[in-house]
């Protein structure tokens, strides 16, 4: 690899130095490309940018490969628990025993949440989207933890981290007992963290919850295959807003909108929502290919297809397909949209406009079935992205702060008017 690369600009040649990551990834290191040639850099949706460097998360799109602090997802969501992959991203080491037994004994600690949060959470109409709900009542953790954002308070982030784990999953299962009309139910700390959420879910005051080892052991898959994955976009947001030193709560907040977006974290919801109605105008997946490669006039996306970065099978969805089979089958659920799903992903993998740009199914175009069996209604399954992710974006945060990086604030070229004087109104 050459440590230097050259720009020729107007005749005059600049050097730049490179940099080569562990994985032996290359970049332009572009630090003073302003101030030695009064150029910048345009690059749209940052498809050949990197904002930072970083040790969390590997991929290789090329490759389909993807590690979390150098241990690949397929043995991490055979062999370890989700809590276990949090405190890996987090802290950049699987925890011993014990360390492991302190974890989850302070997350189980700080499960319950403030009261008064469900004065804020009794405000929200009862349709309100799940997505909507989370971000604003994250947001809201920081009026409870006010030294979240003292500067002048000690440091408490990592208090702030175990907070936020322990009190997502339960402001997460809120909204779903309003849309049943049901009591909203408290933590029961005896119970594994996937347990407990399944617990607090799905239990009901007139008789005793069991949680389905199967349900329980599915759920910590599907978290874990969501904890991270590099400078995605709702991650970048994360990085962004915490790069200005708002607090941590306000940070993940904003993570939680951008992951709503149907074209990153939203789009689980829109694959069942596309599949039943593939399944209701009778199931023709040959059609819908072919409205998918004519999106222009059709107005139909495949969603959970094609990916910024994964250009050949995002390994999340493999593991994601087999273990639908395998959930459903023990499950004893059988989903016709998951035949449907098949048969999509099989006409696409064979149809050259998909080859040709290398579209694969990615992590959201199977999760939803799995959801949908473990009883997650449709309109949690981002939700459950953002559970899944909240390690991730606190790992990706973390990292940022203590490497004091700079704050965020890209450069633009300007296209608008260029000087001219102000007109009266009455003469406009
Ligand atoms: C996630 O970044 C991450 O890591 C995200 C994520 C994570 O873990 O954080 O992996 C999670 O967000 C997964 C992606 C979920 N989104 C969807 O499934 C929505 C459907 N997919 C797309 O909209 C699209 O593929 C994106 C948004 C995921 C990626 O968009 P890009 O990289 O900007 O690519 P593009 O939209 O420019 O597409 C390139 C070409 C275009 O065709 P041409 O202009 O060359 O003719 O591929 C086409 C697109 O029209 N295309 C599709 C398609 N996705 C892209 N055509 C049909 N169906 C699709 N799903």
């Amino acid at each position: 690899m050459s440590d230097k690369a050259q720009l020729i600009i107007e005749g005059k040649t600049y050097e730049f130095p490179t940099i080569e990551g562990s994985e032996k990834e290359k970049a332009i290191d572009i630090n003073s490309l302003r101030d030695t040639t009064g150029y910048i850099t345009i690059d749209s949706g940052y498809k050949n940018t990197g904002a930072t460097k970083s040790a969390i998360t590997f991929l290789d799109g090329e490759e389909g490969i993807l590690r979390y602090r150098g241990y690949s997802i397929e043995e991490l969501a055979e062999k370890a628990t989700f809590l276990e992959v949090a405190y890996l991203l987090i802290y950049g080491e699987l925890p011993t025993q014990v360390e492991y037994e302190a974890f989850e004994d302070n997350i189980r600690r700080h499960t319950m949440v403030n009261e008064d949060m469900r004065k804020i959470f009794e405000g929200f109409p009862v349709n309100a989207h799940p997505m909507g709900v989370l971000s604003s009542l994250v947001s809201a953790m920081s009026a409870f933890y006010p030294d979240s954002y003292d500067e002048k308070a000690p440091d408490s982030t990592e208090l702030h981290i175990i907070r936020l784990l322990a009190k997502l999953p339960t402001i997460a299962t809120w909204s779903f007992k309003k849309s049943q009309g049901h009591p909203v139910n408290y933590p029961k700390n005896e119970l594994d963290y996937c347990s407990n959420f399944l617990h607090m879910m799905f239990a009901l005051p007139v008789e005793d919850y069991k949680v389905d080892p199967v349900v329980s052991k599915a759920l910590n898959k599907l978290l874990i295959l969501h904890a991270d994955h590099e400078q995605n976009c709702s991650t970048s947001t994360v990085r962004l807003v915490g790069s200005s030193k708002a607090n941590i709560y306000s940070s993940i907040s904003a993570g939680i909108c951008a992951l709503w977006g149907p074209l990153h974290g939203g789009a689980n919801q829109e694959v069942i929502e596309m599949l039943e109605d593939i399944k209701a105008d009778g199931g023709d997946v040959a059609k819908y290919v072919d409205m998918a490669k004519n999106a222009k006039t059709s107005g139909f996306r495949l969603f959970g297809f094609g990916h910024r970065v994964y250009k050949n099978f995002d390994p999340r969805a493999k593991i994601i397909k087999k273990a639908a089979d395998e959930v459903l089958s023990k499950l004893g659920v059988n989903d016709p949209v998951l035949e449907i799903a098949k048969g999509l992903e099989e006409a696409a993998l064979h149809d050259p406009y998909f080859v040709s740009r290398r579209l694969y199914p990615n992590v959201d175009f199977y999760s939803g079935i799995i959801y949908r069996a473990l009883g997650i209604p449709t309109n949690m399954f981002t939700v459950m992205f953002a559970i899944g992710r909240l390690p991730g974006w606190i790992a990706q945060w973390k990292e940022m702060r203590t490497n004091k990086e700079p704050i965020g604030r890209p450069r633009q070229i300007y296209t608008g008017a260029t000087p001219r004087d102000f007109v009266p109104m009455n003469e406009r």
